[in-house]
């Protein structure tokens, strides 16, 4: 878990003071919307449809109980009771009172939270696998470097205004579970000759208006050169990233244009100015770090201990929960489970007090303390040793987050959509809900297996719609919300942009055309085929042949 020094502390406790009296200015009249605009973005803060947001950051998606406590209290006494967890690690609030902002900001920072560089064009929240530190197809451990990004980037004079926002995901594991392909950087393990690990550097992914799969600019970086690569590649950037075009100011615009040839050789230019300067990282700096992370007091457990083998023999349900929400740890004797907020009927993402109170109750009593907010917007916890896994199990089903859907269709993610977006072309709750209805059958969704479905409500790709196996799109037609449907997206090692079948649908037919895919699947595919592979294999025309027949 990161750990806050006296800067850290000092920091945030300035930033609520500076902000009550911004808020106090902007309300007393002394301060217009223009002026206080900026002020407010620099913390999180967004006007809505209904009522500002506030996104609160939760650093590379960490949380100790006791800050999941504090959010569940801000939930009840300053919201209407639940809080979003997002596509990016983030949790967001969606009625607080303007007023009372400065309020949660103080509260926040009693467990060292808040919500800088949560908006605006800076270094964003750097996001990394849900299970880092404890997965089996773990190469290093990202946090230490999640956390020397977070202080290098936390208010880095040179690039707080940037041309736009900037994203970085970290991936030390094989599998790639944190969409390193789609982001401005993404640090993704790699070995080199002498089989040292390191990062594989890839700039210039991002989704939005113009999705587009990131590029390799280099293959391999010693670890040691993070953060001085990183300075070099935002440099860059931040000299000749397009200023005069919002819509063409992401660093993607800019690899484009200069090809990934030329941006690398800008890049490595640059490097030689800093490549082993004063921010290389020394051995002794990353164990200091990496000392916040070490392993908690694991117990000397076994594997498949009697209380796990005779409870999956004895209870289907929870045979069902185990193979889908519980995942393989480092450690023997333990697995890490996923906490579903994904229940048919629930907005996915969204989360109540009550739940986030059991949840670091569990955190604590069933694990160490910590859980992890996932890039799908469900929540994990890293540690839970499998003797205890039936008894967490009957309590997370009470709470209503133990829905065994984990990586299956009805574990959509989605963006709140018109439901609470001003930026909204289109609702997504209402036909996420759809969609989970329509698929409510465990057996028929089991057979189904593994399948992405992202939504987003507009083209801003906040549900990362374009990299979902399934993509929904909200659009406006004269003022009316229909829905397209993208196929073919994927994130990971095979990272790739769903393209569009065809015309949009109107909100009741949606989850008919995902019926009629998931039939032409079932007829098409081959043993053991995932969604994706049997869509890849036979092409998108056999689904919108199906999709778009005329009804007899
Ligand atoms: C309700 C308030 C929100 C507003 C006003 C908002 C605004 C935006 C905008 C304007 C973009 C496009 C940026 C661009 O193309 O440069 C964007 C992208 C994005 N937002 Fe949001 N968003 C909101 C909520 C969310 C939520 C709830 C999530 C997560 C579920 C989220 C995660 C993202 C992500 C992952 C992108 C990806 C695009 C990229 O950077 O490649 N945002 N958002
Ligand atoms: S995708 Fe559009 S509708 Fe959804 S949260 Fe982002 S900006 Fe709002």
């Amino acid at each position: 878990m990161y750990r806050y020094d006296e800067v850290d502390h000092r920091l945030v406790r300035e930033r609520v003071d500076q902000f009550r009296d911004q808020t106090r200015r902007f309300l007393a009249g002394e301060l217009t919307e223009d002026e206080f605009r900026p002020l407010r973005l620099m913390n999180g803060l967004y006007v809505q449809r209904h009522a500002p947001m506030l996104r609160v950051a939760i650093p590379y998606g960490h949380l100790r109980s006791i800050q999941l406590r504090k959010l569940a209290d801000i939930a009840r006494r300053y919201d209407r009771g639940y809080g979003h967890l997002t596509t990016r690690q983030n949790i967001q609030f969606n009625w607080p009172e303007l007023a009372k902002v400065p309020d949660i900001l103080e509260e926040l920072s009693t467990v060292e939270m808040h919500a800088i560089q949560t908006s605006g064009n800076c270094v964003r929240n750097t996001t990394t696998d849900a299970f880092a530190g404890v997965a089996a197809d773990e190469l290093f451990d990202p946090r230490p470097y999640c956390e020397i990004i977070r202080q290098w980037s936390t208010l880095h004079p040179e690039f707080t205004f940037l041309p736009r926002k900037f994203k970085i995901a970290v991936s030390g594991s094989v599998e790639d579970r944190a969409a390193t392909m789609v982001h401005d950087i993404g640090l993704h393990v790699s070995r080199n000759a002498a089989g040292e690990s390191g990062f594989k550097v890839i700039v210039g992914g991002g989704l939005g208006r113009t999705p587009m799969v990131g590029e390799v600019i280099r293959e391999f970086l010693p670890r040691q050169h993070l953060l001085t690569y990183l300075d070099a590649v935002l440099r860059v950037y931040n000299r000749f990233g397009r200023r005069d075009n919002k819509y063409k100011a992401r660093i993607k615009i800019l690899v484009k244009a200069m090809t990934r040839e030329g941006f690398a050789a800008k890049v490595e230019d640059e490097w030689l100015h800093l490549k082993d300067g004063p921010a290389t990282l020394r051995e002794e700096d990353v164990e200091h770090y990496a000392s916040f992370f070490g392993d908690p007091e694991y117990a000397a457990l076994a594997d498949n201990p009697a209380e796990l083998t005779e409870a999956l023999a004895a209870d289907k349900a929870f045979a069902r929960w185990y193979e889908r929400n519980t995942k393989p740890h480092r450690h023997p004797g333990y697995r890490s489970v996923v906490l579903s907020l994904k229940e048919t009927g629930a907005p996915p993402g969204d989360i109540g007090a009550e739940q986030m109170e059991a949840a670091a109750e569990w955190a604590d009593r069933f694990g160490f303390g910590e859980l992890r907010v996932a890039h799908e917007q469900n929540l994990v916890l890293p540690d839970v040793a499998q003797k205890d896994l039936h008894a967490l199990w009957l309590e997370a089903r009470a709470q209503r987050m133990a829905t065994p859907n984990i990586g299956l269709l009805t574990d959509i993610i989605s963006c709140p959509g018109g439901d609470f977006c001003a930026l909204a072309n289109a609702r997504s709750i209402p036909v996420a809900n759809a969609i989970q209805k329509t698929f409510d059958d465990l057996d028929y969704l089991y057979d189904l297996g593994d399948i992405a479905c992202n939504f987003s409500g507009c083209m801003n790709a906040c549900g990362h719609h374009h990299i979902g196996n399934i993509g929904i799109l909200g659009v406006d037609k004269n003022g009316e919300e229909w829905y397209q449907i993208t196929l073919g997206g994927s994130q990971g090692s095979d990272t790739a942009i769903g393209k569009v079948i065809g015309p949009s649908f109107a909100q009741a037919d949606v989850p008919a055309a995902f019926a009629k895919i998931m039939q032409v699947y079932l007829e098409r595919r081959l043993l053991g085929e995932r969604f994706i592979e049997t869509l890849r294999r036979v092409g998108v025309e056999p689904f919108k042949e199906r999709v778009y027949a005329p009804v007899h």
